[in-house]
């Protein structure tokens, strides 16, 4: 029996900054961005975007498209995220009550940097191979956020990926055999009373490549797939050229030829939609993944996919995966490009408008003035309580 990714979907703001207007505040050239990071655009929330309207915007198709006996079928909602929005209740809870999901199920939220989305991936496979009648609905969800300023504000982002994980799946089936690596390094990390990350730039980029290798050398110890076996390779994106620079060291480690034209040709299509989006943490890898089954041009159906996954800290995940035939019939390539092109651009003066933190803590009555377009929208705050409501965007959507 085959199980994997059956369905995807991803959603992410309805605005942006396009990064030619940072570089001048930054006093740098713009090919720094569009070059040296491999990033052109990065989606910013408005004041009435979280965590929770971009994963429920994510997973609305998903479950518009169940029927009533495969709704009842979830039973499982996994919610990933580095950006939650509360210290006890999962945000996945909201996400649940706004997709109008059935109380039959349970409902959890994982934490590990950008990893946790494979953690949930992981936990979905091993709940599907024990009942492969239930489904289990994984949503990976993140508002990238750094200091206004900092070098790491060029590679801000905010996405959310929603899958639904069964037997038999349409698009990918997701091999058994994995890569693991953990150390406890302090590169990046969000202590509880920022709003920010804290980040060791010089040193993450070396954390990463360093897991990606003892997560390749694990893979390789566990008897996974050898690196002439795989077609296309999938990286977590912090910046796309991240995904550059991780290939080449990878093809290094496992001792292959280098071609520059085969490399890029392994890549290249899953950086597209991460260009226009930016970091989106937990859901990069996976909008990583939508890119490359929307854009490729030749018919995927058979091909090994090797993902890397990665979460500062840290925890790094090598694992495959291969497209099943007739994916490209469950593709949502069409809605994914609307999404991008329908958004919005903001001045830099009005994206520093709306990143400014709303984050009241005196218990009154905050009502948050509704700017996105998104079907769901955080109305606003209310004696401690998040008010989530859904949009006429979300009954758009469905008609
Ligand atoms: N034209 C073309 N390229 C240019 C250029 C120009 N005018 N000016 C500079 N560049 C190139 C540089 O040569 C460099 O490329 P190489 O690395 O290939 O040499 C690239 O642009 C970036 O320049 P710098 O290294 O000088 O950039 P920086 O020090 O200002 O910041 C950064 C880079 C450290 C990645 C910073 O953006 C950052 O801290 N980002 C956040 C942390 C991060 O994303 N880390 C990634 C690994 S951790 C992870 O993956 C988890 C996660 O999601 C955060």
């Amino acid at each position: 029996m085959q199980l994997g990714i059956d369905d995807l979907a991803f959603a992410t703001a309805d605005r942006y900054l396009d990064l030619a207007d940072l570089a001048p505040v930054h006093g740098v050239e713009v090919a720094k961005y569009t070059v040296g990071l491999g990033q052109d655009r990065m989606s910013v929330c408005a004041p009435d975007e979280d965590v929770v309207t971009l994963a429920a915007a994510a997973a609305l198709p998903l479950v518009e498209s169940l029927s009533e006996a495969e709704l009842a079928s979830v039973r499982t909602v996994l919610l990933a995220t580095e950006s939650g929005i509360d210290q006890s209740k999962s945000a996945g809870v909201y996400v649940h009550r706004l997709l109008g999901l059935p109380a039959a199920s349970r409902v959890v939220e994982l934490k590990q940097a950008c990893y946790a989305g494979t953690s949930a991936l992981q936990m979905a496979l091993a709940l599907v191979a024990r009942n492969p009648e239930q489904k289990v609905l994984v949503i990976c969800s993140d508002v990238a956020r750094y200091d206004v300023g900092s070098s790491g504000e060029p590679t801000q982002g905010c996405g959310a990926v929603a899958m639904l994980i069964t037997a038999d799946p349409r698009l990918v089936a997701i091999e058994p055999v994995s890569g693991l690596h953990t150390t406890d390094v302090m590169d990046f990390w969000r202590p509880n009373y920022r709003t920010t990350a804290v980040v060791d730039g010089r040193l993450s980029l070396r954390a990463y490549t360093d897991s990606l290798t003892g997560a390749w050398q694990d893979l390789q110890a566990q008897g996974g797939p050898a690196f002439g076996d795989i077609d296309a390779f999938v990286y977590h994106q912090p910046f796309t050229k991240m995904a550059v620079k991780a290939h080449a060291h990878l093809t290094r480690v496992a001792g292959t030829a280098r071609d520059a034209e085969v490399m890029d040709a392994q890549i290249a299509d899953t950086l597209r939609y991460n260009r226009e989006i930016g970091n989106s943490y937990t859901a990069s890898m996976y909008i990583g993944l939508a890119s490359l089954l929307d854009h490729a041009a030749a018919d995927l159906a058979g091909a090994r996919i090797g993902f890397f996954s990665y979460g500062s800290g840290s925890v790094g995940e090598f694992f495959t995966g291969v497209v099943q035939p007739g994916y490209r019939e469950h593709l949502r390539a069409a809605a994914h490009r609307r999404l991008l092109d329908d958004r919005q651009r903001v001045s830099h003066a009005e994206y520093l408008e709306v990143i400014a933190p709303v984050n009241p803590v005196d218990g009154g009555e905050h009502p948050i003035e509704a700017s996105t377009r998104s079907p769901f929208r955080l109305a606003g705050i209310s004696g401690h309580q998040r008010v989530y409501e859904r949009t006429a965007a979300a009954d758009a959507a469905v008609a």
